[in-house]
């Protein structure tokens, strides 16, 4: 007994200076046992301590594990929130929208186009660019690719891409064309491009805008009431058959992939009775040019629109890229030097500053073979509307 008052009063004095309190209580002797505490650790105050220490060091390291969760948690809301609203943090110190009503034409400079990194690492590199360079910023559209779907729309932008004065949009934005987008406002839009400076052209492709009826009203409004004059379009046109082939390939290969029935070329471009041109396919309607084109000249002047020889940029793309690149009022930039035939692909690849690259596998698919018959009908319905067309824009096209 002697011995254990003794320890216990060793116990207060070591535990007191280290600022704890110590009180007394009994503990029978088999709990002691169950409870495998030996009466060498309870007569030993500084191994308890010890295990206090550690046991105190845990809380703690469990303490800051939860914080730093938490404020990772809230980090993570945070980028959530920012993306889904179209904010970029970088973007929001940025200054305000700059007055882009200056003309395009820019003295050449050595700058390398801010590329759009692949899905989620783009808005990271914008963000990044931003910090380090604070006359970056996401601005308007200075020229907008309205289309047409399968015209050779991917090719072109990517040709421009390679010019040092060009910053491109790489997803398609679907903006004009869609009531739930549209809605979000010409400040969300801005946001959705990638920064550039001052005196570079931001291009945005979305090939849907040329069909839709909606469309040239709601980018003539809001780009009026931003007071941008000087936005041009380019439009790249096909022979209106193969655009129409392109457009059906495409179509088929979609129903394939979602294991949907395919049927026939003269079951979708023919009326039941196999007599005539079915009009209610939307992929013919879409190579009725010369309507849609009624309705984009209703809310733009000609010298604003330029439309760009699909077949040709094909064949011979370079002096396709030198009317863009006048048209937009860039410096001359591109050469012979930026592309290559490839020879596998049966097309023109570009030699970028980084690597050579052709477009990939969905561009440049296989055309269904036309009949002889179903072929003289389609070139006998496209005649009249074509050579409308050619009236309208004031240009000739060899088409069939
Ligand atoms: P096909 O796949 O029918 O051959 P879009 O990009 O508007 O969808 O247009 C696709 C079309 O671009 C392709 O249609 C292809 O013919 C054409 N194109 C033009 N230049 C090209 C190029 N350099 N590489 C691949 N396709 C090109």
């Amino acid at each position: 007994m002697d011995r254990l008052k003794e320890k216990m009063n060793k116990w207060k004095e070591c535990m007191e200076t280290k600022g704890l309190k110590v009180s007394v209580i009994a503990i029978p002797q088999n709990r002691l046992k169950t409870e495998k505490v030996g009466l060498s650790s309870v007569l030993a105050p500084e191994r308890v301590w010890g295990r206090l220490k550690n046991l105190h060091k845990g809380h703690c390291m469990v303490a800051m594990a939860r914080k730093a969760a938490f404020f990772a948690f809230a980090f993570l809301m945070a980028c959530v929130f920012l993306r889904s609203h179209g904010a970029a943090p970088g973007a929001a110190v940025q200054s305000a929208f700059r007055n882009a009503s200056t003309p395009l034409s820019s003295p050449h400079d050595d700058r390398r186009p801010l590329r759009a990194g692949k899905h989620g690492h783009r808005r990271g590199r914008w963000w990044r660019a931003m910090a380090r360079d604070p006359s970056l910023s996401p601005r308007f559209p200075r020229a907008i690719i309205i289309g047409v779907r399968k015209g050779g729309t991917r090719a072109l932008l990517e040709m421009l891409s390679m010019h040092p004065s060009v910053i491109t949009a790489e997803k398609e934005l679907h903006f004009f064309n869609t009531d739930e987008k549209f809605s979000k406002g010409p400040e969300w839009y801005r946001l959705q491009m990638p920064p550039s400076h001052d005196d570079q052209v931001t291009l945005e492709k979305t090939p849907a805008y040329f069909t839709e009826p909606e469309v040239p009203g709601r980018i003539a409004s809001m780009y009026a009431g931003l007071n941008i004059t000087d936005l041009r379009l380019l439009l790249i046109l096909r022979d209106p058959i193969d655009r129409l082939l392109s457009d059906y390939t495409q179509l088929m290969h979609n129903r394939g992939e979602r294991g949907k029935a395919r049927p026939s070329l003269d079951e979708v471009l023919l009326t039941r009775d196999g007599k005539h041109i079915n009009t209610d396919y939307k992929a013919i309607q879409r190579s009725l040019y010369a309507g849609h084109m009624e309705n984009w000249l209703r809310h733009f002047s000609r010298d604003h629109l330029l439309i760009v020889d699909g077949d040709r940029l094909i064949r011979e793309p370079l002096p396709e890229l030198k009317r863009v690149e006048q048209f937009l009022g860039l410096p001359s930039f591109l050469g012979s030097d930026h592309l290559y035939f490839n020879a596998t692909r049966g097309f023109y690849c570009l030699r970028d500053v980084r690597r050579n690259r052709c477009l990939n596998d969905s561009k440049g698919r296989p055309h269904p073979n036309v009949n002889a018959t179903l072929l003289a009908q389609l070139q006998e319905f496209f005649r009249k509307p074509n050579h409308k067309l050619y009236t309208l824009v004031g240009q000739t096209f060899d088409w069939a």
